[in-house]
């Protein structure tokens, strides 16, 4: 396998307040990682250094072997990277088919096409001239993963897909992940429940206040390991 991407002492900052405190990651084409952690640990923020919604140092990350880091998300987007946001933050005005064409904008070519991702997400294609804040959650979720497939990264990154959803939502939309990462796409997800995140990921990284606290093959780890490295307790 080769590496797709890889950070080198990635730091971020809000102001004053450090966020990230050197992060060296590195992502393999094709995998499927889940980052974890407590509330604040410093996911999200790792995701934003990524797209450049949070300003990076050049050098501190490479994405086909070339710096990207601080460049403007739009230029990110057209490298390859797309971001499924925390909170799905569609667009309140547009309909659901709309929405998705937002994400066409930096349009690569790659094989999702609105009607692949109908065929993935059936009740989409029925609700597609609804307004996207209409739908439920978990269907809201369908329409932000979409839109981010729209533009047809090599890299999907997912923040939260869970966050107040039923557990059988859940299930359902992570049941879209191996037809997602069937053709090649590699795949950060930010999952707070730590079981599902065992379950749908191929490797595990754990951040704790800014750092990663521990990381390796998703099945390797035992649950007070884990809860070590989430806690530090
Ligand atoms: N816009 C912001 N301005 C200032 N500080 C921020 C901002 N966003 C995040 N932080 C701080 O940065 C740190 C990391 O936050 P981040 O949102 O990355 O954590 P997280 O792991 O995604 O947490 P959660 O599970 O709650 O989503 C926290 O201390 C947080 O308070
Ligand atoms: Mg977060």
């Amino acid at each position: 396998m080769s590496t797709l991407l890889h950070t080198r002492e990635l730091t971020a900052f809000y102001g004053d307040a450090q966020a990230l405190f050197g992060i060296d990651f590195g992502l393999d084409a094709g995998e499927v990682v889940a980052v974890i952690g407590a509330n604040g640990a410093g996911k999200s923020t790792f995701l934003k250094s990524l797209t450049g919604l949070v300003k990076a140092p050049r050098e501190a990350i490479a994405f086909k072997g070339e710096p990207i880091g601080g460049l403007p998300p739009g230029e990110i987007v057209r490298r390859g990277i797309a971001m499924v946001p925390e909170g799905r933050r569609l667009f309140p005005s547009l309909s659901v088919e709309e929405n998705l064409l937002m994400g066409a904008n930096a349009r690569r070519p790659g094989p999702w096409t609105l009607d692949r991702l109908y065929a993935m997400f059936p009740i989409l294609s029925d609700k597609r001239r609804h307004p996207g804040t209409s739908l439920s959650g978990g269907q809201q979720q369908m329409v932000a993963i979409g839109r981010a497939l729209m533009s047809n990264p090599e890299l999907l990154l997912c923040d939260e897909l869970s966050l107040g959803l039923a557990p059988i939502v859940i299930r359902e939309i992570y049941a879209a992940l191996p037809k997602i990462a069937e053709e090649g796409m590699t795949v950060v997800v930010v999952e707070q429940d730590v079981a599902t995140a065992q379950r749908v990921s191929d490797r595990v990284v754990c951040f704790q206040e800014g750092r990663v606290s521990l990381q390796g093959k998703s099945g390797e780890f035992t649950r007070e390991q884990i809860s070590a490295a989430y806690f530090g307790v």
